[in-house]
């Protein structure tokens, strides 16, 4: 049930990815069609803004480690021989380009010890790499240390679900446990803990909360890209909850309303390529994740198609920090942007600043 559950996850996460692009003719490279509110956020042209290339260092911090670059292959699978096959290809891809990676949730593999080798994968083809874990927080402390060390994981990721939870008839109910149950793995556990949500984006609110509980930093994981309400309802005929399709705050929503809230932030969620990197450093993001996008290339056209779009991504990342004259990630965040359209009113509409809500 559950390796088919993740079988189906990456067919339609696939599908999803697909339809949002076009087709590219021979010998370019496809673009996305979905209109982003990444396209709220402008980079102001300076045209003496500029440095020379080498003067660019990609390097970033997170968690305490510096990475080699602000880019890292987000959660996505494991538990089943298909999807441990494409942790292989992630694996080597990130190898190869020197990023960090996630595994998919290793639950599966705490329901049934037999599925280990489908994690673990990630880890021997990327020995030296950073690798997180990645668990949600019905996880116990005992078994989030497994699950770290499984994978000599340097990180953990804990992920937040609700929407897609409430979407699957087989889901989690029970969600009032959770903000205690992360505090308890943060403790526990004895790397960094990093929480993310799966696309429908991490509020200022939010934030704030996770900062009391100790974790490390904040993965906004935003609306914009793969959305897992409609993957749910995609999975069965009468789709009660198709209404909750595009639920969430967007990718730059999520940052501007986190930032500032005392905890490190992360950018993922409807990447759609360097240029929306660079606005999420600039939105003040340490590093920026990818997950369908990345999963649809190793798909087609297999790790080395993947190597070829990191490596592209990262020279065109290092191309328009020269323009802007940003020598590391964190400088992105001293440029000067103009926010308009349904981001600006967002910007101008916040949620009530802080109080004792959730
Ligand atoms: C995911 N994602 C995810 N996240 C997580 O924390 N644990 C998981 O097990 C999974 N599983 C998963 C499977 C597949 C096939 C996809 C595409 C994604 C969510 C992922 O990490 C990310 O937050 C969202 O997908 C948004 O990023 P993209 O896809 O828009 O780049």
């Amino acid at each position: 049930m559950t390796a088919s559950r993740k079988d189906d996850h990456v067919r339609l996460a696939v599908a999803q990815h697909t339809a949002s692009q076009t087709a590219p003719s021979a010998g370019q490279v496809p673009h996305s069609t979905r209109t982003s509110q990444f396209d709220d956020v402008r980079f102001t042209h300076h045209a003496l803004a500029g440095i020379d290339r080498a003067q660019v260092d990609l390097t970033t911090h997170v968690a305490g480690h510096a990475w080699q670059a602000p880019l890292y292959i987000n959660a996505m699978t494991g538990g089943s021989a298909k999807t441990g096959e494409i942790n292989r290809g992630l694996a080597i891809a990130a190898r190869e380009t020197g990023l960090a990676i996630a595994t998919g949730s290793m639950s599966p593999y705490l329901k049934d010890p037999t599925t280990a080798g489908t994690f673990t994968t990630v880890r021997v083809h990327h020995p030296h790499g950073f690798v997180m874990a990645n668990l949600n927080p019905n996880a116990t402390p005992e078994q989030a240390r497994r699950a770290v060390d499984l994978i000599q994981a340097d990180a953990l990721q804990i992920h937040l679900n609700t929407v897609q939870e409430t979407v699957m008839p087989e889901g989690d109910r029970s969600f009032g446990h959770w903000a205690s149950a992360i505090a308890a793995i943060t403790a526990a556990v004895s790397v960094p803990v990093i929480v993310k949500e799966v696309g429908f984006g991490l509020s200022g609110r939010t934030v704030t909360r996770l900062a009391e509980l100790g974790v490390a930093a904040a993965d906004v994981a935003g609306s914009g890209g793969t959305d897992f309400a409609r993957i749910e309802n995609g999975r069965r005929e009468h789709s009660d909850y198709s209404y909750l399709n595009g639920w969430g705050l967007s990718t730059p929503a999520a940052l501007l309303d986190a930032r500032d809230r005392g905890l490190p932030l992360l950018a993922s969620g409807g990447i759609r390529h360097p240029l929306d990197v660079a606005r999420s450093l600039a939105l003040g993001a340490r590093a920026v994740g990818v997950s369908a996008g990345f999963l649809t290339t190793l798909i087609t056209d297999g790790p080395d198609g993947l190597i070829r779009q990191i490596r592209t991504w990262l020279d065109q990342l290092t191309a328009l920090m020269t323009l802007l004259g940003a020598r590391t990630p964190a400088d992105l965040a001293a440029c000067d942007l103009q926010i308009t359209g349904t981001l600006r009113a967002f910007l101008d509409h916040p949620p009530a600043p802080e109080d004792n809500r959730r």
